[in-house]
């Protein structure tokens, strides 16, 4: 090749790679690992339509960086949840690591996030320690202590003396449990028993046989976002009301992705939850018309929720550092945020990295044929109690 020509070739393929380069850096990648399949698999669904609608109404540029969405599926086991994290930090150069449907996949991410400096944005899991795993944790979903304290304290006011709890035995049941009884016993009720159940595959029968016998006036459960149509099942089929015996529970129970299922024999239960599709506000009746004409025959719950409010923090916090936060920046760039979320007003604490946002006490009722958790109480601005006392 002439010599002139060839150091044409050359400046052009240098020009060429380097616009590539140019190209690469440009994207803005959002590494999104949620349970797809599994029996967590309502989460993943959720989280996912919300994070695309939410990326269809605000588009997919931010301060001038092309934003991806990489989706990956953990099937809700917390081996396959590190990994994948691992691979989109090393392989894929993510920006921002999102979803974690359960706690030990929340958990398990943690030190990545740390090591690799990677804001880790958790739109679903919720016990409370999840945000001090990692200082690259913010969180957009809620704590269990943060909804159960309410409902401990309504209760007793409501005729409710005494209590069994029946929580899933693993992190967010055994903050539900925990605070819940602390709350409750404080207010002056009794707990008579302390029940467990697997996280995997449950069946409830033995361990609700067990509270028919201890005759409490109130069953209090928290299971994870969908085991509660299975719960209401069981519960319904002992006849547990018929003996007397009330259902309360956090929200997750009565979740929105399935409480249509449960049937009329879920009507007048009392939940304390951070959001219903129900919820009377501009910014949600909008939120939830975009999200049920985008897709058909899905009502957005609590997850959906987390994951919507999630990408805006990403999205803010983008536009915050002018395209180019990356790690720390990006990170500093979502403590105190304060907006309208479709559950109300919310802010991301800057100390604790964790949401603080409204509970409210709902009841199931029926309205144009359909079940929904209408709210009848709010207590506002609910930091989460695991972190306060210390
Ligand atoms: C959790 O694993 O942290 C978790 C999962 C589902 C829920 C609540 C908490 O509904």
């Amino acid at each position: 090749m002439h010599k002139r020509s060839f150091i044409h070739a050359a400046v052009a393929a240098a020009l060429v790679s380097a616009s590539g380069l140019a190209l690469a850096q440009d994207v803005f990648k959002i590494g999104l690992i949620l349970p797809m399949t599994g029996q967590q698999a309502s989460t993943g669904r959720q989280i996912q339509a919300a994070a695309k609608l939410w990326m269809a109404q605000n588009g997919d540029t931010v301060a001038g960086r092309k934003i991806q969405l990489i989706v990956r599926d953990d099937t809700s086991v917390p081996a396959v949840t590190r990994r994948l994290a691992q691979e989109l930090v090393v392989n894929d150069h993510v920006n921002v690591l999102a979803g974690m449907g359960i706690t030990p996949s929340a958990l398990a991410v943690a030190p990545i996030a740390t090591q690799s400096r990677t804001p880790l944005v958790v739109m679903a899991a919720a016990t409370s320690i999840i945000t001090e795993a990692s200082p690259f944790v913010v969180r957009t979903s809620f704590t269990l202590p943060q909804v159960s304290v309410v409902l401990a304290d309504w209760a007793p006011k409501h005729g409710i003396k005494s209590v069994v709890t029946l929580v899933s035995d693993y992190g967010p049941g055994l903050d539900a449990e925990k605070y819940f009884k602390e709350r409750f016993l404080l207010d002056g009720g009794k707990v008579l028993d302390s029940l467990r159940v697997p996280l995997v595959n449950p069946d409830f029968a033995p361990f609700l046989q067990k509270v028919r016998d201890e005759k409490p006036n109130a069953l209090f459960v928290f299971v994870p976002s969908g085991s509660g149509a299975a719960l209401m099942k069981q519960f319904l089929e002992r006849g547990m009301d018929k003996a007397g015996i009330r259902l309360i529970a956090t929200g997750d129970v009565t979740d929105d992705d399935q409480l249509n299922q449960m049937g009329d024999g879920a009507l007048g239960v009392v939940t304390s939850h951070h959001y219903s599709a129900d919820h009377n506000s501009p910014a949600n009746k909008k939120f939830v018309q975009a999200f049920e004409k985008a897709n058909k025959g899905m009502r957005p719950n609590f997850m959906a929720v987390g994951g919507y409010d999630g990408m805006r923090v990403i999205y803010e916090a983008l536009k915050k550092t002018g395209g180019k936060g990356g790690g720390e920046a990006l990170l500093n760039a979502m403590k105190g945020q304060v907006f309208e979320s479709p559950r109300g007003p919310v802010y991301i604490d800057a100390q604790t990295r964790d949401i603080v946002q409204n509970v409210y006490l709902r009841k199931v009722e029926k309205k144009n044929g359909q079940l929904y958790n209408v709210e009848f109480e709010v207590i506002r601005d609910v930091k989460d109690p695991g972190k306060a006392r210390k």
